[in-house]
């Protein structure tokens, strides 16, 4: 009686992970959990009241989300990222994974997913009855699809009766928390062009990039990098007519459990839009009037201290961040520095030998062993569409006390600060699980 799709589908791999570590922690074990990639702060204040004024709203809201919200979405996006959508072209739903579920039900033809990427893409499209056609990308490339390896790639599929119309591009990226550059998006977006696809741009991270996301109407806004550091750029910049991005307050604003995100489409694909209203309508009918209305505020851009909070988030994220690059570089993990996000994706192939006389040959031995030989909670490269055999594994490093260490963090982020010292204070997981993967190479 079961649908013979989910028969072809796997347990998630991040909730098996999140079960594992549950069933130790229930053991009194302790786990160091770089398995979960959840924002560790607390919405800020200005949320919380604004979901605690709204508690009261009992009625159904419009299926494409409050107007008063989508107003806000729109001047948001176009205050940060100069993208260009009308609060028509925007649609709110329960989190952005449940939209672009909801996009990839409503069209035809197949996918194009660069591996790695994250563990949901896949699934999603197989459910709603696509073939996934995986975009093999490369550490030396940073992971990312060029225009070349995509022409190639497109060629291939079409000759094994493949019909890609759609591809998601994900920047910042989970698992490897790299960018895309604006050359690189203006190469592609040609490609993109040519062959017709739709690109549903995935930019949930945008503001957890390191390099400050600089307002469009800021005359500080150049258009060049800031020296070394990659800045955010939308595919929707170069092909705006193909692009939907979506996004949310799941990330920069750790709203995650609100479930709330948003889609916004160009006016080329009403079309689209129009078949997402009509799933809405006949399955969710529109989210949660409360958490609609506390997300007013969230992208409230008169909400000064709101703006500051994402800063200081993303801040607290990038000296973690580099700390955790700097340790795992040392020991001569392969690795990229990262730009953005909570995760990094390093390749422990250099330890091979090392690894094998373990029994450790592919990445789910790796993520395994370090799970109850050592109890660092991991998730394998197999899970982002990767290759059995490749030896990465994705690191997410937000476990710690997020309300205090941010506050913390806050007081001493001036100029005698020292990461090292503040991580053993108020991180010490973060150090004790590189600690332990360190160890775990040597012994
Ligand atoms: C790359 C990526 N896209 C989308 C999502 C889903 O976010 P939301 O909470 O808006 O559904 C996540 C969450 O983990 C993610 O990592």
């Amino acid at each position: 009686m079961l649908n013979s799709i989910l028969g072809t589908l796997e347990k998630s791999p991040t909730l098996w992970m999140n079960e594992k570590v549950w069933q130790l922690r229930q053991k009194g074990e302790k786990v160091i959990h770089f398995g979960f990639g959840e924002s560790p702060f607390l919405p800020h204040k200005s949320i919380i009241e604004a979901l605690k004024e709204n508690a009261h709203h009992n009625e159904y809201l419009p299926s494409q989300g409050d107007l008063s919200l989508r107003e806000n979405v729109s001047a948001f996006h176009k205050h940060f990222f100069n993208q260009q959508f009308l609060p028509e072209d925007i649609v709110i739903g329960p989190g952005s994974k449940e939209l672009l579920f909801d996009i990839l039900f409503a069209m035809e033809g197949d996918v194009l997913i660069p591996a790695p990427s994250w563990v949901s893409y896949a699934p999603m499209a197989r459910l709603s009855n696509k073939k996934v056609i995986p975009l093999q990308t490369h550490f030396e490339t940073q992971f990312k699809i060029t225009k070349n390896l995509l022409e190639e790639d497109l060629k291939k599929a079409q000759a094994k009766g493949f019909n890609p119309k759609i591809i998601i591009l994900t920047s910042p990226s989970n698992p490897t928390a790299l960018l895309y550059t604006k050359k690189e998006l203006e190469e592609l977006s040609c490609v993109f062009r040519k062959h017709k696809l739709i690109v549903l741009s995935d930019e949930i991270y945008a503001l957890t990039t390191f390099a400050p996301v600089i307002p469009a109407s800021s005359a500080r806004r150049t258009g060049g990098n800031l020296k070394s550091e990659a800045t955010f750029c939308s595919i929707s910049e170069f092909y705006p007519e193909g692009s939907i991005v979506t996004s949310g307050i799941s990330k920069d604003r750790s709203c995650g459990g609100y479930r709330l995100g948003v889609a916004l489409f160009p006016k080329e694909l009403a079309w689209l839009k129009e078949g997402i209203l009509k799933i809405i309508t006949e399955t969710f009918s529109c989210v949660s009037a409360p958490i609609q209305l506390a997300a007013v505020k969230a992208y409230d851009l008169k909400n000064e201290p709101l703006l500051k909070y994402i800063h200081n988030c993303t801040a607290l994220h990038k000296r973690i961040q580099n700390y955790a690059y700097q340790r795992l570089k040392k020991v001569g993990i392969l690795v990229h520095e990262p730009q953005g996000a909570f995760y990094q994706y390093p390749d422990f192939s250099p330890f091979k030998d090392i690894l094998k006389k373990k029994g450790i040959l592919k990445s789910q031995d790796l993520s395994q062993y370090l799970l109850e030989k050592e109890h660092v909670a991991t998730l394998p490269s197999v899970a982002f569409l990767e290759d059995e055999s490749s030896l990465r594994l994705r690191l997410a490093f937000v476990d710690y006390e997020g309300e205090n260490v941010l506050n913390s963090f806050i007081k001493n982020k001036g100029l005698s600060f020292n990461i090292e010292k503040f991580i053993q204070k108020e991180a010490s997981h973060i150090k004790e699980g590189l600690d332990k993967i360190e160890g775990f190479l040597k012994s």
